[in-house]
């Protein structure tokens, strides 16, 4: 089978509160959409790459990327599912096979290491479902009771952070992702719309600094690893 990559980049960031999309802001001298689309860019088993932008924006035509051959362009949509869905598409025009692999990332997750990239590639080739990225929980977890007081401590053992890449077969993502949306069913993941069909996706434990920029405490903080690290 073929590996093929999915970037989902067409949301706006509304709890990060900057001035425009947070895979536009700057993470050291570049945005955070490159250095993104750079972990999967050199990667050699990886046949194509699908980025999906929203239909409005202004930013990916001043990146350096924008005219690069290996990267196809496609409208994002309303949720995130859509916005995959429609890379999905674009990739059964290019050719993608049932039993091919399509690997999807957030456009927000900069910090993916090439160890991380290929030990989900390794773990998961043989498995019939696919599988993710996942962090097991470390902080002792409370849940909340209306009020905002602590109704219980949940088992932290079998609780694991959902991270990305997700990893799944093309024709098994496409129909499970299709079919949930059609259901109206709240999709936040790859994963969640397998479960969704009644799959059982493995989980891969990865880095915990494979982290989403999600609010602007994340930024402050790759950006100040970042720089120790160059
Ligand atoms: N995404 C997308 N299409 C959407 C919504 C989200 O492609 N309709 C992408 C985002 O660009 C991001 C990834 O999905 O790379 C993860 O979503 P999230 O972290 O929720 O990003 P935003 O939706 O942009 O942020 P927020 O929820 O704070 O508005
Ligand atoms: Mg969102």
């Amino acid at each position: 089978p073929e590996f093929w990559a999915v970037i989902p980049a067409a949301g706006v960031g509304s709890r990060m509160r900057a001035d425009r999309p947070k895979q536009y802001l700057e993470l050291s001298g570049r945005t955070i959409l490159e250095h993104t689309l750079d972990c999967f860019l050199d990667h050699p088993r990886l046949k194509r790459l699908v980025v999906s932008l929203a239909v409005d924006d202004p930013f990916w035509p001043t990146l350096a990327c924008a005219g690069d051959i290996r990267i196809e362009r496609v409208d994002g949509g309303r949720e995130r599912a859509d916005s995959v869905l429609n890379a999905l598409l674009r990739l059964e025009e290019l050719g993608a096979q049932s039993h091919d692999w399509v690997l999807v990332h957030d456009a927000a997750r900069p910090n993916l290491s090439s160890f991380d990239l290929d030990r989900l590639l390794s773990e998961l080739a043989n498995d019939p479902v696919g599988g993710l990225l996942a962090v097991p929980a470390k902080d002792t977890l409370k849940r909340a009771r209306a009020d905002g007081r602590v109704a219980e401590t949940v088992d932290r053992s079998v609780i694991w952070q959902a991270y990305t890449p997700q990893m799944f077969r093309f024709g098994a993502l496409y129909r499970a992702l299709a079919d949930a949306l059609v259901a109206d069913v709240a999709i936040t993941d790859e994963a969640s719309a397998l479960e969704w069909a009644g799959q059982a996706p493995r989980l891969i434990e990865g880095r915990a600094d494979n982290l989403k920029v999600t609010r602007p405490e994340d930024l402050d903080w790759l950006r100040q690893r970042w720089s120790a690290k160059r």
